[in-house]
């Protein structure tokens, strides 16, 4: 870009904050009503400053003095009320640390290709959360991919932990929600019950910067867990089981890695199956269940199980299946046609409850470390929107989340610290089942 055509950019874009600044001012007259005060004093004080200026210039005592020079005196009033007022406004919708900001961003090199940085529009305290606040820019055409690549660098410069990024009213405005910079997530938060919701669908999954992280089952229905070895997808999942048993769900178990995660206690509450014939009959057990519960939902005119359950006499219990590992099951690599058939079979029934489960209450929770497109179908993937990823390569990472934040955020020693489909990183519960179940 030709050095003239940076300078008229600049120009238009001094320009366009310069009117952001003034209609943030305004707006905040609304918000924090003791500023209009402000003005009130301004005015008084101006007239006496105007007045006090036009006495000590004795102009009835100068002869022959000019008239346009006395109009123009007295044009020096309306000029301090309405620059003044302007100036006032400017410095109201400035928010703390614009110049600092700016200076920052521009350090680590956050510009767009006219050298532009984005700039501080409002900060504002987060209503929901309050030791969150709200930093919102124009990103000057810095899309959120760049932003989200740029954490690490954005967090250090403005010396916050960014919680999560999100664009505002449209795609030129960049919503940060921060904590101060010491707030970090602790490592280990062990699961109680008090933990536990109130309704029979939510799911709480651990702690994040803004409080519980939770997934309502009856609104996202299926849930994928990834992360490398001992990322804590295991323990996650074990969290999500025992709240699940806690409100009275039916819960089977997969586990193809040799029954050493789920104890004797586990098989006492739960479905086990631990080879394929079991879990090709438990999968076709679910989605008979689903068909019974279509014909069920049609003749009584209800849409979903909530709707069902809140008129029948006997509620439906949800359905959760769980996989530890579903690479184990699915992968068909080396396998002769007869088992390749059954694996089939095996993703088939997958899929029809991963597509239809959501209204019928049967839900799939499939934890993982290697999700690639040969192990698990698009339509399994595809249809399962919560996705929540723990410690992870920049390939494994994409494969959950279509982006690379779980190998750039989650650090490498941290167990139990996942990164949800939404950005938001979390510190997962802990938990014993031992003493819990
Ligand atoms: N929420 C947590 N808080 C603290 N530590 C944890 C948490 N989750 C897991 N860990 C630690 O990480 C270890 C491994 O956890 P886990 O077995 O769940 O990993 P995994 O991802 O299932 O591993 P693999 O893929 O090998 O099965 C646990 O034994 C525990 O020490
Ligand atoms: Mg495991």
């Amino acid at each position: 870009m030709r050095y003239e055509d940076k300078e008229r950019l600049y120009q238009q874009t001094q320009k366009k904050y310069l009117w952001l600044r003034l209609v943030n001012g305004c707006k905040s007259l609304v918000q924090k009503k003791e500023r209009i005060f402000v003005l009130w004093f301004f005015c008084p004080i101006s007239i006496l400053i105007w007045y006090l200026f036009k006495s000590n210039l004795g102009l009835e005592d100068i002869p022959l003095i000019s008239p346009v020079f006395i109009v123009l005196v007295d044009l020096m009033l309306p000029a301090l009320l309405i620059g003044g007022t302007f100036v006032i406004l400017i410095l109201f919708g400035t928010p703390r640390g614009f110049d600092k900001t700016a200076n920052e961003l521009h350090r680590i090199g956050m510009t767009n290709s006219a050298g532009e940085v984005p700039m501080l529009l409002t900060r504002t305290q987060d209503k929901r959360h309050s030791n969150v606040e709200i930093l919102e820019f124009d990103a000057v055409g810095i899309p959120l991919t760049e932003w989200e690549k740029e954490r690490g660098y954005i967090e250090a410069a403005l010396n916050v932990n960014i919680v999560k990024i999100i664009e505002g009213r449209n795609k030129r405005r960049i919503l940060l929600h921060v904590v101060p910079a010491d707030s970090g997530l602790p490592d280990f938060i062990e699961w109680n019950d008090s933990y536990l919701t109130g309704d029979d669908s939510t799911l709480t999954l651990g702690k994040s910067q803004l409080g519980l992280e939770s997934v309502d089952l009856s609104k996202i229905p299926h849930i994928l867990l990834g992360g490398s070895t001992g990322s804590g997808k295991s323990i996650l999942l074990k969290v999500l089981l025992v709240q699940s048993l806690k409100k009275n769900a039916v819960v089977s178990i997969a586990d193809f890695k040799g029954g050493v995660d789920f104890p004797r206690v586990w098989h006492d509450k739960c479905k086990m199956c631990f080879d394929e014939d079991t879990l090709l009959t438990l999968l076709i057990e679910l989605t008979d269940e689903l068909e019974r519960r279509k014909t069920l939902f049609r003749e009584n005119g209800r849409a979903n199980i909530s709707d069902y359950n809140k008129q029948s006499a006997v509620p439906l219990q949800r359905h959760i299946f769980a996989c530890d590992e579903v690479a184990e099951v699915l992968d068909k690599t080396g396998l002769a046609k007869e088992q390749k058939e059954r694996i089939g079979l095996i993703e088939n029934r997958l899929s029809i409850i991963a597509r239809q489960g959501r209204a019928f209450g049967i839900h799939l929770i499939l934890a993982t470390q290697r999700p690639d497109a040969n192990i698990l179908s698009g339509q399994i993937r595809n249809n399962i929107d919560c996705r929540v990823c723990g410690r992870a390569d920049t390939i494994l990472s994409q494969i959950i989340l279509d982006n690379t934040t779980a190998a750039n955020q989650i650090p490498k020693d941290k167990a139990g610290r996942f990164i949800l489909h939404d950005g938001t990183v979390f510190q997962g519960f802990w938990i014993d089942e031992t003493d819990i179940l």
